[in-house]
């Protein structure tokens, strides 16, 4: 979708429902919001006040609420106009779609000209359509920033490396969702089909595949037997979101729910045959079957998702917080968690009076109040003997050499390291080089809430 697209749509929207056109402030706030520019920047570029601006884009969002929801503010337009737009493409995406009669030229499809022709599809493939995209499974997408590096990581293992499976691993909330649908934002023009499907509810192996069947023989072609032959007739990109769902909780990482090991050979499957196609698993642990095929260097691979660098400062920004100069401290603290730091960032607002200063005042501690019970969630997990490691990691000061094992702990060796590298595995501890060895540090926010507890 391109701003002028979007201001179309806006004035279609109000016009049918008012008989009146954008006035051309309101034009300029869809603009700058569009464009994530703040009240104050469009207000300079427009020669008014900020509270002028103000005004007029309270009645702007009120009149398109109807539209986008009772929520609808200057945070959120664009995304839920996206996910409007999303919901509407779930058939087949057009050089055009449409919302509810207007039409919208996509910035999403703006550049299938001039990728179309690095694909190599089989003469049959539907190469010249748009592709078939249903995402009517994953998350909305708010605010996105920075993740530059990662997502052409992830686009050079798709479209250069052709690599068939990928697994996103990575702490609850750390963005492994939002860095999908952006991935899929910006390379959806190399696939026939792209479709989500979330784990949340732990559907079987077998439902997934008569889902995904379903949806890629939805397109008039001779309805083929197995998920592979999809894969291979055409360019299928399939995001697979929530994976630790099908694994077992108090135990070591990756480990399959009983009735669920098919799933196992199924990403195998998909990681060694010879296909087209790119299956990308979201989790918080990584499949166990996946260390053993980047061994032999199957096209398979892992990306360890981490926090966000200096752009995490724009989630404090949009939360409205002060001291700009402490924000770097604040986003080190919480390590650029993007979901930690939007909760953190609440608190600060609602006992600091949004002052960072005051709130980090106090060094000795790191705060977790909200955050608790996501971490809750992730130790609830571990199995016994990771349980033990982990809480004997949170009372060492500084990270430890393998070698090292807790003194009273009765496990053996082999249960030693099997915890570390399944903790590992959890994004829970950390691998890190003192004076050229590898030694291992549990993540300090869980050090904080394991030592509180
Ligand atoms: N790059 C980003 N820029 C700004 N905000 C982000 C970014 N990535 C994630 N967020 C925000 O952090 C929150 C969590 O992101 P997301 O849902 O993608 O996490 P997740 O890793 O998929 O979590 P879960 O494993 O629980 O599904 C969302 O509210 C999202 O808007
Ligand atoms: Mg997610």
């Amino acid at each position: 979708m391109n701003v002028e697209d979007v201001i179309q749509w806006a004035n279609n929207s109000i016009f049918d429902k008012t008989g009146e056109h954008l006035t051309p402030l309101q034009e300029a706030i869809v603009m700058g919001v569009w464009q994530r520019q703040k009240y104050p920047q469009i207000a300079k570029d427009f020669h008014c006040s900020e509270s002028h601006v103000k005004k007029e884009a309270a009645k702007l969002w009120e009149k398109l609420r109807e539209e986008l929801g009772e929520d609808l503010n200057k945070f959120n337009f664009r995304s839920k106009l996206e996910k409007k737009y999303r919901v509407s493409q779930v058939a087949h995406w057009g050089d055009c779609l449409q919302i509810d009669n207007v039409n919208i030229c996509g910035e999403f499809l703006q550049t299938i000209e001039d990728t179309k022709t690095r694909s190599p599809f089989p003469p049959d493939s539907p190469q010249n359509q748009s592709p078939i995209i249903d995402l009517t499974d994953a998350p909305e997408l708010t605010s996105f920033y920075d993740r530059t590096s990662e997502l052409s990581t992830l686009t050079e293992w798709i479209l250069q490396a052709h690599t068939r499976l990928i697994t996103v691993y990575g702490l609850s909330g750390i963005g492994k969702s939002a860095i999908a649908l952006k991935l899929i934002e910006q390379i959806q023009t190399e696939f026939d089909y792209i479709i989500w499907r979330s784990l949340t509810h732990t559907p079987t192996l077998s439902t997934i595949q008569t889902e995904l069947k379903q949806f890629f023989g939805r397109s008039p072609q001779t309805p083929l037997p197995t998920i592979i032959d999809y894969f291979r007739a055409s360019r299928c990109l399939v995001i697979l979101d929530d994976v630790q769902n099908i694994f077992k909780s108090s135990q070591l990482a990756g480990q399959y729910l009983t009735g669920y090991e098919d799933y196992g050979k199924f990403f195998k499957q998909i990681a060694t045959s010879s296909h087209q196609s790119c299956l990308i698993l979201l989790s918080w642990e990584k499949p166990r079957e996946i260390t053993a095929l980047e061994a032999v260097n199957r096209p398979a691979r892992t990306l360890h998702l981490k926090g966000l660098r200096e752009q995490a400062a724009e989630i404090l920004r949009e939360k409205g917080l002060a001291d700009e100069e402490k924000w770097s401290d604040l986003i080190a603290l919480y390590q650029g968690h993007p979901y930690w730091l939007n909760i953190i960032a609440s608190t600060i607002v609602e006992l600091f009076d949004s002052s960072v200063s005051r709130f980090l005042a106090d060094k000795n501690d790191i705060y977790l109040g909200d955050l608790e019970p996501l971490l809750e969630s992730h130790l609830e997990r571990l199995s016994e003997s990771e349980e033990k490691v982990g809480y004997w990691l949170a009372t060492q000061n500084e990270a430890v050499d393998i070698s090292q094992q807790p003194a009273d702990s009765e496990l053996s060796k082999s249960e030693f390291w099997q915890a570390i590298q399944s903790l590992a595995r959890r994004g829970l501890v950390e691998k890190v080089l003192v004076e050229g060895r590898s030694k291992f540090l549990i993540n300090p926010v869980f050090q904080q809430y394991i030592q509180s507890k």
